[in-house]
């Protein structure tokens, strides 16, 4: 699946699967601009990709804040000269339900970062996708499907499902421009997602998740970047609008 001469940009590629794909991309060719806040975990990643003897292209930016969001897509086409993929991976997860009174604020915290920085940098990409005839992939879960079972995370829920609905209407807008639109719906990642967000005090999340899953083991960030890599590259060219779920069996329980 080479990405030779492709520009793309993937969004948390700090750590998980984010620096997973984004190292893949790499190692199949392809001139990638790495998204995330954290400079030193950037600065990482981006010795690993030099290490195959490419050079990322380093972006620090806070994507939930709007004027840092803007800078991506000009700074990327400014330094590579177009745009081929985009991957909406950078996503984090907050506590708050009804009767704990964060709700609101667990929503607002969600949706800047796994929804409405989505809108805006997959809007400010469009018309260079459109140019390229390329394509977006957002990384969604499971718990857009089905709500997590549990319940402090119902808003972190609310939230992929919202993606879940903008990926199908952005794939139905971009259509007739040739731009594909598609999903990929993780369910438990073997990573430091629950660390990086502090979670750790969810009994729900401590015990096994792997014994969620039918298969009993969980997915590991490159086997989320195959399905991403598949749907970015051109064999996945009649895809759109859909939903690739990669879950090892969590949703069959
Ligand atoms: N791990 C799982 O079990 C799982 C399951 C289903 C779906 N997912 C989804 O997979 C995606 C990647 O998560 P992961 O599992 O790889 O966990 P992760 O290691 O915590 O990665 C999250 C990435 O998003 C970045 N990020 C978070 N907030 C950001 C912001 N405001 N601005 C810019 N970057 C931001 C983080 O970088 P900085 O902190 O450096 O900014 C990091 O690179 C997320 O959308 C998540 O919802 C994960």
């Amino acid at each position: 699946m080479s990405f030779a001469n492709k520009v793309v940009i993937v969004t948390g590629a700090s750590s998980g699967i984010g620096a997973a794909t984004a190292l893949m991309f790499a190692k199949e060719g392809a001139d990638v601009a790495l998204i995330a806040r954290t400079q030193a975990k950037l600065a990482a990643v981006a010795k690993n990709i030099e290490a195959l003897g490419r050079k990322p292209f380093v972006i620090q930016a806070d994507l939930s804040k709007e004027a840092d969001a803007a800078t991506v897509i000009p700074k990327t086409v400014k330094h590579f000269g177009k745009l081929d993929v985009l991957v909406n991976n950078a996503g984090m997860a907050s506590e708050g339900c009804l009767l704990d009174g964060k709700a609101l604020q667990a929503y607002d915290d969600m949706m800047k970062t796994n929804v409405r920085a989505v809108i805006q940098l997959t809007s400010l990409a469009a018309p260079y996708l459109i140019q390229t005839k390329g394509n977006v992939v957002n990384i969604s879960s499971v718990v857009e499907i089905r709500p997590s079972m549990v319940p402090t995370l119902m808003f972190y829920a609310v939230s992929k499902a919202a993606l879940g609905h903008f990926t199908r209407g952005a794939a139905l807008e971009l259509a007739p421009s040739g731009v594909r639109v598609n999903s990929v719906n993780p369910g438990p990642v073997e990573n430091e997602f629950i660390t990086n967000n502090k979670l750790g005090n969810v009994d729900e999340l401590n015990g096994s998740l792997a014994g969620f899953t039918a298969l009993g083991y969980l997915a590991k960030d490159d086997g989320i970047g195959h399905v991403i890599l598949f749907l970015a590259s051109n064999k996945a060219r009649s895809i759109t609008g859909s939903t690739y779920v990669i879950d090892n069996g969590y949703l069959l329980k």
